[in-house]
């Protein structure tokens, strides 16, 4: 992906979570199809991210993955600022995209984004 998809896809983003809020109140739990723990608990501490990272799983866990980072990026931090974890979120949902596209350097990329203490640091 492109400097200028990203800029695209990241204003796009924005852009849903703008038309989104008014009605997130009343489906607030349907609203996140995985909250950030879930996230933590079944790709970062579990064995998924690991698993793509390292180039060992199914077409069906990386694109798991994806959808569980994408979820994660539209997610609030509780802690920190929106702009920060756009960042970080990004280069995850971006990792991961390139996991799925079969991209060699999909596991580096993945790993250097996957900062558990930099992330927990501003956010957790
Ligand atoms: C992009 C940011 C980010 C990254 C990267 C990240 N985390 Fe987290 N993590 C969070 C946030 C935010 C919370 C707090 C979630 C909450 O309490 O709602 C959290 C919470 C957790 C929790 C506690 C979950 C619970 O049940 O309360 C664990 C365990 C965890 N992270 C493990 C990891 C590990 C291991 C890594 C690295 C491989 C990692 N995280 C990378 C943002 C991140």
């Amino acid at each position: 992906m492109t400097a200028r998809v990203a800029a695209l896809f990241s204003g796009a983003l924005v852009m849903v979570c703008l038309v989104a809020l008014p009605t997130r109140a009343a489906d607030d739990d349907s609203a996140a199809k995985y909250s950030t723990k879930d996230v933590m608990k079944k790709a970062f501490k579990g064995p998924l991210l690991k698993k793509v990272a390292s180039g060992g799983a199914s077409e069906a866990e990386k694109k798991e993955l994806h959808g569980m980072l994408v979820a994660l990026s539209k997610n609030k931090p509780k802690k920190g600022d929106a702009e920060s974890w756009k960042k970080l979120t990004g280069a995850l949902v971006k990792a991961s995209e390139a996991a799925v596209k079969g991209d060699a350097k999909a596991g580096g990329m993945l790993k250097k984004a996957a900062n558990c203490k930099a992330c927990h640091n501003s956010h957790k």
